[in-house]
């Protein structure tokens, strides 16, 4: 078992941290903000993750698991640390590498010999040079490993991996790596650094390019009469195709999606290589919003001045609690910017204020005077609500069910008016 450091208790490290702790490795996480690193030596989890919180609390009650302030703390002693920081989007879309960077010459002087510094954050292709040099260590190892995991099933993810990336020019180093992740049954794949950067990018873009492809469908579906769940069940059963990523919704989002597809656009840019097909799948994203918007204004009659919307689900996917470049905050906005009077949002992961939205303690007191209901994250909770109520709380009972999670014909029987994606 090894000696971990873990730099960056994000999605991502807290979620590597954690794992790696379970799998019997000795892992201390570092992070710069003291409130958030007692708090996680109380075991308490700041993210709405399944299962994470009891993996943090028998890693730390084992004694395999620590959290520390400040990255120099955590890799005295370590032989492997991990570069878990944010990488947030520039000014120019390209991806802004003062964290990595800053992490790095943080511990650089205090790194043991022949140790492995492993890039898991998402960065542009030629990063992992970035780090040897802000390190300044030959004694050193920088190895890239991508992370695939997802918001939400983020601890399966990480134990169930599709596959291991691992981009080094050093076969020792890349086979210590690989070491870490023995116990995990997946198809590894040891190649050159750069090449591991591009395989996560390329990853999240043909994801994103396969949703903005079925959104496509839908609004193809909608001008010939098509039906785009019977498009989709017929397509999937082709192993070429298959069915994940392919549910029409109001446009993808996420902290991970918009900005990295934008820097790969970005990256292919500064190569000397128009990527239009990357900016098609982002424009159609974009469009997207607008099309539920638009959705949302005819059900109201045309126009949403005066017209009060009920929201279910701001969060930009469900079984999350992020917020983060939300497409139904994205929506939201456009409501706001087409005259919507109010919007009155429920979701059970989201309490507090939000500019513009009033956010409701339960999902009937959002629907309270509304003229329509738009359904914008797919909580499975919101299936099962008593629509006759809900009928009795509107003004109007029109439903745009922009991620087809309600029943159409049941609504219909209740005398609701139903709008949904590509149906
Ligand atoms: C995504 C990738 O799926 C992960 O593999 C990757 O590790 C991660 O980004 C990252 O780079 O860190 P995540 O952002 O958690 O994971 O969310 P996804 O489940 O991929 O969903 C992204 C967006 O696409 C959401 O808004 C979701 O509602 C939307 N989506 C997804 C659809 O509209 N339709 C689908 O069929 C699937």
């Amino acid at each position: 078992m090894s000696r971990i450091a873990i730099i960056g208790t994000g999605y991502v490290g807290l979620t590597t941290g954690a794992y790696l702790s379970h799998l019997g490795h000795e892992v201390v996480c570092a992070d710069v903000m003291p409130d958030k690193v007692a708090m996680l030596n109380r075991g308490e989890i700041p993210i709405y993750e399944a299962g994470l919180d009891e993996l943090v609390r028998a890693g730390l009650d084992g004694g395999r698991l620590s959290f520390v302030l400040g990255a120099a703390n955590a890799v005295e002693g370590a032989e492997f640390v991990f570069l878990c920081v944010q990488t947030p989007q520039g000014e120019d879309g390209s991806a802004d590498l003062t964290y990595i960077q800053d992490a790095a010459a943080e511990i650089a002087p205090v790194l043991e010999a022949e140790s492995v510094v492993i890039n898991k954050s998402t960065v542009p292709v030629g990063s992992t040079r970035v780090v040897e040099r802000a390190l300044g260590r030959s004694d050193v190892f920088v190895v890239s490993n991508p992370e695939f995991l997802r918001e939400g099933s983020a601890v399966h993810d990480c134990l169930h991996p599709d596959r291991i990336v691992i981009g080094s020019d050093d076969s020792a180093a890349a086979a210590r790596v690989a070491g870490l992740f023995d116990q995990l049954q997946a198809p590894l794949i040891v190649t050159d650094p750069a090449s591991a950067e591009t395989i996560k990018y390329a990853s999240n873009a043909f994801l994103a390019t396969k949703i903005s492809f079925v959104n496509a469908i839908a609004n193809v579906c909608e001008a010939v009469g098509a039906d785009v769940r019977e498009v989709v069940l017929g397509m999937g059963y082709d192993k070429r195709i298959g069915f994940e990523f392919l549910k029409p919704g109001p446009g993808w989002g996420g902290s991970c999606f918009p900005k990295d597809s934008r820097a790969l656009v970005r990256i292919a840019e500064d190569a000397g290589y128009d990527f239009g097909l990357l900016k098609g799948v982002i424009t159609v994203n974009t469009e997207q919003y607008e099309r539920v918007a638009t959705k949302i204004e005819q059900a109201a009659g045309g126009s949403l001045g005066g017209v009060t919307v009920a929201v279910w689900g701001l969060t930009f996917k469900a079984r999350t609690n992020d917020l983060r470049d939300s497409p139904a905050l994205e929506v939201i906005g456009r409501l706001r910017q087409r005259g919507a009077n109010a919007i009155k949002a429920y979701d059970p992961t989201v309490t507090g204020d939000i500019d513009g939205v009033e956010v409701c303690a339960d999902a009937y007191a959002a629907c309270e005077g509304a003229t329509v209901l738009a359904v914008l994250t797919e909580w499975d909770d919101f299936r099962w609500l008593d629509f006759d109520k809900v009928k009795g709380l509107m003004a109007v009972p029109n439903v745009v069910d922009a991620r087809n999670l309600l029943d159409p014909a049941a609504l219909r029987r209740r005398g609701f008016f139903y709008v949904g994606v590509g149906r």
